[in-house]
C-alpha cells in the first residue's frame, strides 16, 4: 500500500499540466508551510529568521523538467538574482540547484554555459552551489557537468543518493567535495536502485560513515531521527570535529528538532525551497511521508485544483489497474 501511495505521489509530481497549472494558483494544498514563499523578499525574511537562529540555508529557487530555453534562461536569471541579494544582505547561505532548471534536458552545452555563469559569479562572492540530484536518467549527465565545471571551479558540490548501488563508487570518486548524502526521492527500477527500505536505510548509514571519515565535508540530509542518533554516536566514538560536517533539513519540517540540534552545538543547514514552481517539490515531499498529508488536509481544496488531482488520481489508479490485467 506505501508503495502504491508513493508511487501515486511520484505520478502526480510529473504531470505537466498540473506542473503548469500550480504556478498559476499560488501557493496551496499546505505548500505554504514547506515552501518559504513565492518571491526573493519573502524567502529573504524567512533565511533571515533561520540565520538569526544559528540556521545556516541552502536556497533552492524552484524548478524542474524545463525543456524550453526561455524558462531555463529565465532561471538561470533568477538564480542570479538570488546569488546577489545573498551577498547583498550577507547571509549565511548558499544555492541548491537542479540541473534539468537549467537545461539538462534541452541542451548539455546550453546547460554547461548556465551553470558555468551561475558557479562563476557565486564564486567571485565565495558562494557555495551544489547540484542537487534528480532521477537515474539525469544521474551521469548531471555528475559530467560537475566534472566539466570543477576543473575550473571548487566552489561546487553535489548529493549521493544511498539508494542507487552506484552510490558507494560515486562517494569514492567524489570524496574531495563537500557531499550531501541522501537516501533519494525518485522513483527508480530495480535494475540501478534498492527497493526496500531497509537495504537503503544500510546503504545510508554506510556511506554517511565512509564519507564522515575518508571525505571532506558531509551534510547528512535526512529527518530520520534513528539515522542522526546513530551520527552523533559515530562521531563521537571517532572524534570527528564538529566543523567537518551538518545535519540538514528541509524548510518546514520537523522544526523542533532542526533548533534542538543547533542547541546542542551542531551545525546545521535548512534547505530553502521557494517560487512559484513548487509542485513537483512538495508531491515528493507526500510521497516520502504520507503523514505529510496532514499539511493537505488541514486546507480547504480549491474547486479547479481538486478536480485536477482528481483526474489525474483517476487516471494513475487506471493506469495501475490495467498494468495489473495485463
Ligand atoms: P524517511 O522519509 O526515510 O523517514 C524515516 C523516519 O524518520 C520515518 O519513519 C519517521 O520515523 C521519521 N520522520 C521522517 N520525516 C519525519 C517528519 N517530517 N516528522 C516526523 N518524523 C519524521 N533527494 C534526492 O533524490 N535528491 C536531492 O538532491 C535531495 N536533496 C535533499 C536535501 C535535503 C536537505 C533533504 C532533507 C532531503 C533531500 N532529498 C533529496 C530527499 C531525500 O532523498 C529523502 O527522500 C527524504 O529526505 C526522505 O527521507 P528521510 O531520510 O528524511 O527519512
Amino acid at each position: 500500500m506505501d508503495n502504491i501511495v508513493r508511487d501515486f505521489f511520484i505520478s502526480l509530481s510529473q504531470n505537466k499540466t498540473l506542473n503548469q497549472g500550480a504556478k498559476k494558483w499560488g501557493l496551496r494544498l499546505g505548500a505554504q508551510n514547506v515552501v518559504a514563499g513565492t518571491n526573493v523578499d519573502e524567502m529573504i525574511e524567512s533565511v533571515k529568521k533561520l540565520n538569526a537562529a544559528g540556521i545556516s540555508c541552502t536556497i533552492d529557487n524552484l524548478g524542474e523538467f524545463v525543456f524550453e530555453k526561455e524558462v531555463a534562461l529565465k532561471a538561470k536569471e533568477q538564480i542570479l538574482a538570488v546569488i546577489e541579494s545573498i551577498h547583498t544582505n550577507d547571509l549565511d547561505a548558499h544555492i541548491s540547484l537542479k540541473p534539468s532548471q537549467l537545461g539538462l534536458d534541452i541542451d548539455l552545452d546550453f546547460c554547461s554555459e548556465n551553470l558555468k555563469e551561475i558557479v562563476k559569479k557565486a564564486n567571485e562572492y565565495n558562494i557555495f552551489i551544489n547540484f542537487d540530484m534528480e532521477d537515474h536518467a539525469r544521474l551521469q549527465a548531471s555528475f559530467d557537468l560537475l566534472d566539466e565545471l570543477s576543473s575550473t571551479y571548487d566552489n561546487i558540490g553535489t548529493v549521493i543518493q544511498a539508494y542507487f548501488y552506484r552510490a558507494k563508487d560515486d562517494i569514492e570518486k567524489y570524496k574531495n567535495y563537500r557531499l550531501r548524502i541522501v537516501k533519494g526521492a525518485y522513483k527508480e527500477e530495480e535494475s540501478v536502485a534498492y527497493q526496500n527500505k531497509h537495504d537503503i536505510d544500510k546503504n545510508y548509514i554506510e556511506l554517511i560513515e565512509w564519507h564522515l571519515l575518508n571525505g571532506k565535508f558531509t551534510s547528512i540530509a535526512t529527518h530520520d531521527h534513528h539515522v542522526i542518533n546513530h551520527v552523533k554516536e559515530f562521531v563521537e566514538k571517532h572524534t570527528i570535529p564538529k566543523d567537518k560536517f551538518e545535519f540538514q533539513m528541509l524548510y518546514g519540517f520537523r522544526v523542533d528538532m532542526q533548533h534542538a540540534l543547533v542547541k546542542e552545538g551542531y551545525h546545521f543547514c535548512t534547505y530553502v525551497p521557494f517560487g512559484e514552481d513548487w509542485y513537483g517539490y512538495f508531491m515528493r515531499r507526500l510521497a516520502e511521508r504520507p503523514q505529510n498529508l496532514n499539511l493537505l488536509a488541514k486546507q480547504v481544496f480549491n474547486k479547479k485544483t481538486n478536480t485536477l488531482i482528481g483526474v489525474a488520481a483517476a487516471g494513475f489508479l487506471l493506469g495501475r489497474l490495467t498494468k495489473r490485467n495485463k
